[in-house]
């Protein structure tokens, strides 16, 4: 059956271009009302004009869609929450929040200033966390919601020079497994998206060639799949190339060694054990773990 958003209204953060914009064009284009956000911000953050989100809704009204401007930065909590205000008195509702505004400051560990390390997880982690809160209790409400955060594989994998922006985009993963859990009742589905794209923020990274397969439009059918009506939870979607896979948290079965004298001797010698990936699990939450340990210790003690 056809994806179509008729009647939703969606948030699309840094939609001015790259990624988002290509989100944003996307739902418009299956029948979404669309708030194009962007603080037009260079790549390092700095800067600032909302000329990008702009063009991105005149594309998007002269295509015959709806769409409204925004040029809220998601780290300023009150225009964020001045954005929501605004959507509501527009179109009364928010189903779809796609959280894709950000930005690098690549620097290896040893050469990062602290600075940059905050900047970085002010705008990924906090700019979704304040776009989250200004739209949750309006989902909540609604028994409807739809939100994406968009992580990476250097969060998921780690890549050298991106500590920063590797500890922010894993931070994203931990805000969407429980806000998964806390919003299930509400109908409220939350998920991640690692893309990779060939955008202004990976243009200097990879060759012509390769860049040239890695268009960004060849993510966004990943991203409709993650804000449809039918939408899973709780997933972490792998996209580029128009490739798809996905990626999993998970935990081993792993030992009891109990607490011996030479219990950390154990944990050594027992590496391979406790690395064997033969019977792993996705948990469905945190309390997993404690479970399976008390469990084993239970379980040794009979
Ligand atoms: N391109 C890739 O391969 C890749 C890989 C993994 C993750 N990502 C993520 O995908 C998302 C989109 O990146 P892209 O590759 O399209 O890069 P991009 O630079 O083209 O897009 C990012 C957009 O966010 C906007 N932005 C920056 N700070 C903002 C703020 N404070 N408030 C509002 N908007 C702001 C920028 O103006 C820009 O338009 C980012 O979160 C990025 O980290 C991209």
């Amino acid at each position: 059956m056809t994806i179509r958003f008729d009647g939703r209204v969606a948030v699309v953060t840094g939609a001015g271009g790259g990624l988002g914009r290509e989100h944003a064009l996307a739902l418009a284009a299956r029948g979404a009302k669309v708030v194009v956000n962007d603080l037009g911000a260079a790549v390092d953050g700095s800067g600032g004009a909302t000329a990008a989100a702009l063009a991105v809704v005149e594309q998007i009204r002269a295509a015959g869609g709806e769409a409204i401007a925004s040029g809220a930065s998601v780290t300023d909590a009150a225009a964020v929450q001045a954005m929501v205000d605004e959507t509501l008195k527009t179109w009364g509702r928010i189903d779809i929040l796609v959280n894709n505004a950000g930005i690098l400051r690549d620097k290896s560990f040893a050469k990062m200033d602290l600075a940059d390390f905050r900047l970085v997880v002010e705008v990924h982690l906090m700019g979704a966390v304040h776009c989250c809160k200004a739209v949750w209790d309006v989902m909540r409400a609604q028994n409807y919601g739809r939100i994406v955060m968009t992580t990476s594989s250097s969060g998921l994998y780690g890549n050298f020079g991106q500590a920063n922006y590797g500890a922010a985009k894993m931070a994203l993963v931990g805000l969407m497994q429980t806000l998964s859990l806390e919003g299930a009742k509400n109908n409220i589905r939350v998920n991640c998206l690692a893309p990779t794209a060939a955008t202004r923020m990976t243009e200097s990274l990879m060759p012509e060639a390769v860049l040239a397969l890695l268009r960004p439009e060849a993510v966004t059918p990943g991203l409709l799949a993650l804000v449809a009506d039918d939408a899973p939870t709780r997933a972490i979607l792998c996209a580029g190339a128009g490739a798809f896979e996905r990626a999993h948290i998970t935990l081993t079965e792993g030992v009891f060694v109990g607490l011996p004298d030479d219990a950390a001797e154990q944990v050594v010698h027992g590496w391979d054990a406790i690395s064997d990936r033969a019977g792993e699990t996705v948990p469905d939450s945190g309390v997993a773990q404690g479970s399976l340990e008390t469990a084993k210790a239970l379980r040794a003690r009979a």
